[in-house]
């Protein structure tokens, strides 16, 4: 000890030489404790320590110590040191408190929970006191972020839509007509006002419906009656031998009549009529005529030329014309739609090369061409019916009733297309006078040769006027009837043999429109010299199912040849 303040003396002495400039003050004066060194660098260790006494030069060092003795606590002791702690934590009573993730005496030392990565998909890791937190990314769930969470559980998709899981979302597929992420909206078809002219537009699922206003038409109002869509139509008229005069000029009569009904002019329809027999002839073209007048004149003024029926050449003349169409814009900048009606009885001299021909046509305007195309159909159910009553005082008459069965026989004679099978002609005869009587059933199908024999065997009646009612009344309550042999999907005739000397009675007039309005077409064939054409027009269909068959111009029957066979007409749309 006394080594130590001598040694401790002998220092003072030195630093308070050297310190010359701070001498100590009277009293004597304990240097600051002198750290030798520390057990640990970090977390609290000891040390030992030692300090001077710094005594003035003119006291004894004995009472210097004796002077400071009051704070006397030793040269040397041991103190605690470096109380560090690292990361975060801190200090207290001897040891350090460390933040979770650190261990050790000074904190220093990090758990590695972590190290392995623990956390999947994507998912972050945290170090917590000896174990590890996962923090997902969306749409995983789990301590290891190894579960997808599935977002369709909660069926989000509404209105029918399909669910599909993706990670931390879905998709619903909606069906047509809905919209938004959970196909909740109703998609509103009208949104892009689809409806021109006016229409007004009712929004349904999927579909809207355009309510035109009048004189607007098609799905979305685009066509107005007053101004369509610019159209070019082609119309081959039949002017072979066997479409006769009379069934040409029907012919010409339907697309006059249709021209009717279009506006005829440069921005709107414009015709071309194109005649075929032997040779085809473009009677005038698309452009010849702009307005109506003009066109029905020209219509009028086509003549019947027959000749065999080469429908290949009337496609060809239809093809330039419609070739010509395509080439030019009207006067308003549009490109004119193109349609061919054909209108023909089917029966092409060369078969082949009109089929060729056809399909031509169709290969050059894939916007589509329509047709009406008539093919020939026998499927006729015709009944014949004979008036008995032949008055004996007029001579004439009395002669006719054989002329009237002729013409029955003629007409059995010229039905090329009779027969028993179903796309046939079939023939039921009966006579009336006051009634009627049957003598062929549709189903008995006698031969050509039967039903001539059985013709010749009717009776005439001279005393009873017939009556047409009941003839009339017979053809709507028993004449088509499936029981006599009647088909459904035949077309109706009857065709009146008669001198003329019929009687029409009150009922007449209701009995006849209940046989128009089965669809039954009647034809009245008058015999005789002095035949009353317009007695006999009361009970025809139309003016021209009245035929007159004299004795100077008996053969003019022909007609009702094609009438039988000449009337199933298609409209065929070629896209
Ligand atoms: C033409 O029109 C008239 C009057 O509407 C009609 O009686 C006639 O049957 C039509 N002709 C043809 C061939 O369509
Ligand atoms: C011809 O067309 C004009 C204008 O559309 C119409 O007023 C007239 O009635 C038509 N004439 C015939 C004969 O169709
Ligand atoms: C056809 O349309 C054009 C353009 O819209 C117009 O200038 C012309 O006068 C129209 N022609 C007829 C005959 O309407
Ligand atoms: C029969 O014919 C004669 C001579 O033409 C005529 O006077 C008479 O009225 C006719 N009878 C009947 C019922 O039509
Ligand atoms: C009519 O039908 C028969 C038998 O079904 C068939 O052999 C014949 O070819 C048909 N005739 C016509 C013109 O379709
Ligand atoms: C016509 O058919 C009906 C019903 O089957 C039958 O009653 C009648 O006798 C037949 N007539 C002839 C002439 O075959
Ligand atoms: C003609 O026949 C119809 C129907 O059978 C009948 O209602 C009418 O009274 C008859 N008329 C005469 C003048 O006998």
């Amino acid at each position: 000890m006394n080594m130590l303040v001598l040694v401790g003396l002998f220092f003072c002495v030195f630093i308070a030489i050297v310190l010359s400039g701070h001498p100590c003050s009277n009293r004597c004066e304990w240097l600051p404790w002198e750290e030798t060194s520390c057990s640990v660098t970090c977390g609290g260790g000891t040390s030992f320590r030692t300090r001077e006494l710094c005594c003035p030069s003119e006291l004894k060092v004995d009472d210097c110590i004796k002077y400071c003795s009051k704070s006397f606590s030793g040269f040397s002791d041991f103190g605690t040191c470096n109380e560090l702690c690292y990361n975060g934590g801190s200090y207290f009573s001897g040891t350090c408190q460390c933040l979770p993730e650190y261990d050790g005496r000074c904190c220093l030392k990090q758990f590695d929970e972590c190290g392995s990565n623990p956390c999947l998909n994507g998912g972050a890791c945290r170090q917590g006191s000896n174990r590890f937190d996962c923090t997902c990314l969306p749409g995983y769930i789990g301590t290891r972020c190894e579960q997808e969470t599935n977002e369709c559980l909660s069926s989000p998709c509404v209105n029918g839509g399909i669910c599909t899981d993706l990670v931390n979302e879905y998709i619903c597929s909606c069906v047509p007509g809905y919209v938004g992420v959970n196909c909740e909206i109703d998609y509103n078809e009208c949104a892009s006002n689809p409806c021109q002219n006016g229409g007004t537009c009712e929004d349904r699922v999927n579909f809207f419906r355009c309510i035109c206003p009048s004189g607007f038409y098609e799905d979305l109002c685009e066509i107005g009656i007053c101004h369509p869509q610019p159209a070019d139509m082609i119309f081959l008229l039949d002017s072979s031998v066997s479409q006769t005069e009379l069934n040409f000029m029907k012919q010409l009569e339907y697309v006059s009549n249709f021209t009717d009904h279009v506006l005829i002019g440069p921005n709107d329809t414009q015709i071309s009529v194109i005649t075929f027999s032997s040779e085809a002839i473009i009677e005038f073209d698309l452009t010849t005529h702009n307005n109506n007048i003009s066109l029905n004149k020209a219509i009028q003024n086509i003549k019947f030329n027959p000749g065999i029926t080469r429908t290949d050449k009337a496609l060809q003349k239809a093809k330039e014309v419609a070739v010509s169409s395509r080439q030019r814009r009207r006067p308003n900048g549009k490109l004119a739609r193109v349609f061919v009606f054909v209108i023909t009885d089917g029966m092409s001299t060369y078969r082949e090369k009109t089929k060729q021909e056809a399909i031509n046509l169709k290969k050059f305007s894939p916007e589509g061409i329509a047709a009406i195309e008539c093919t020939r159909s026998a499927l006729s159910d015709v009944i014949l019916m004979i008036d008995e009553y032949v008055n004996t005082s007029n001579a004439e008459t009395f002669n006719g009733f054989s002329g009237l069965l002729d013409s029955a026989s003629k007409l059995i004679q010229l039905m090329d297309t009779l027969g028993s099978e179903d796309n046939d002609t079939h023939i039921s005869l009966t006579s009336f006078s006051n009634t009627v009587r049957t003598y062929v059933n549709f189903s008995d199908h006698l031969s050509r040769g039967e039903l001539l024999l059985t013709i010749s065997k009717i009776p005439h009646t001279e005393d009873v006027i017939s009556n047409i009612s009941a003839a009339l009344h017979y053809i709507n309550i028993d004449g088509f009837q499936m029981a006599y042999g009647g088909r459904l999907g035949a077309r109706k005739f009857v065709v009146i043999l008669t001198n003329g000397g019929y009687s029409l009675d009150a009922v007449f007039d209701l009995e006849r429109k209940k046989v128009l309005e089965k669809g039954v077409k009647i034809i009245v064939v008058g015999v005789g010299s002095n035949i009353d054409v317009d007695y006999l027009q009361n009970i025809a269909s139309s003016p021209y199912h009245v035929i007159v068959q004299t004795h100077e111009f008996n053969n003019n029957l022909d007609v009702l040849k094609g009438e039988f066979v000449y009337d199933a007409c298609d409209l065929d749309f070629i896209n």
